[in-house]
């Protein structure tokens, strides 16, 4: 079995440097580029910009996501995953502020349409460093540089008991087959209660106010 620290076996070595040289307090520090966090004023900017749109795709997900399992079974479920979760990201963003550009992502991830760009790979990198360093220190909201000068707004997913039907280790065979036919490449599972799993990421134009 993997041991939890290792949240991705392509991490593992930069992890396991980290490990070695890193204290247990103060940001992560080891060998891969770290995210370009922003001072207070534009941390400011990107949180009121970034979080209400965060907060609203995260609860929409999780109500949809709740009443699809409610209605149809996991198995059932996972068509609201695959067919609605980009689309209602898409819708979020589009009703809350079309400027704004809203993802989730991960480095373990099912749909490599949710697969990072160079600048959440730096984060994600960053925040699971400092998850192996210790479980669960990962803040629940964090704000960096983007690309072409834009803000950029995290807020951190980890796995609720829930969520473990589709991302644990141990999933029903009818769920199991389910995600083998669609996911043929799928990394994201294997996680335990409480884990960190990845990322929504709201993208602010550098000229937002
Ligand atoms: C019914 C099964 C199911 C449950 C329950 C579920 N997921 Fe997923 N999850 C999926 C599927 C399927 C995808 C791929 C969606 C797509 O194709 O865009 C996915 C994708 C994701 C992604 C996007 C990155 C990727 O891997 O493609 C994140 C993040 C995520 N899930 C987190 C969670 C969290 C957190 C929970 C619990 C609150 C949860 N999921 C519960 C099935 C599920």
């Amino acid at each position: 079995m993997m041991p939890r620290l290792t949240p991705s076996r392509s991490v593992f070595p930069a992890l396991a440097a980290l490990l070695l040289v890193s204290a247990c307090s103060g940001p992560p520090t080891g060998d891969f580029e770290h995210p370009d966090l922003l001072d207070a004023e534009d941390s400011a900017r990107a949180e009121a910009l970034g979080a209400p749109a965060a907060g609203a795709l995260a609860q929409g997900l999780m109500s949809r996501l709740a009443e699809a399992m409610e209605q149809e079974g996991v198995a059932g479920a996972v068509s609201f995953c695959s067919d609605e979760a980009i689309p209602l990201t898409r819708t979020i963003s589009r009703d809350h502020d079309p400027s704004l550009e809203i993802k989730r992502t991960t480095m373990r991830w099912r749909n490599p349409d949710n697969a990072p760009d160079e600048w959440e790979e730096r984060m994600l990198r960053y925040l699971e460093a400092m998850e192996g360093i210790e479980p669960g220190s990962a803040p629940e909201t964090v704000t960096a540089q983007g690309p072409d000068g834009s803000l950029r707004f995290y807020r951190t997913l980890r796995t609720a008991p829930m969520c473990l039907h589709c991302h644990g280790t141990d999933l029903d065979p009818e769920v199991r087959q389910v995600m083998e036919a669609r996911y043929p490449e799928d990394r994201a599972t294997g996680y335990g209660e409480g884990d960190f799993r990845g990322l929504i990421r709201v993208q602010i134009p550098g000229d937002a106010r």
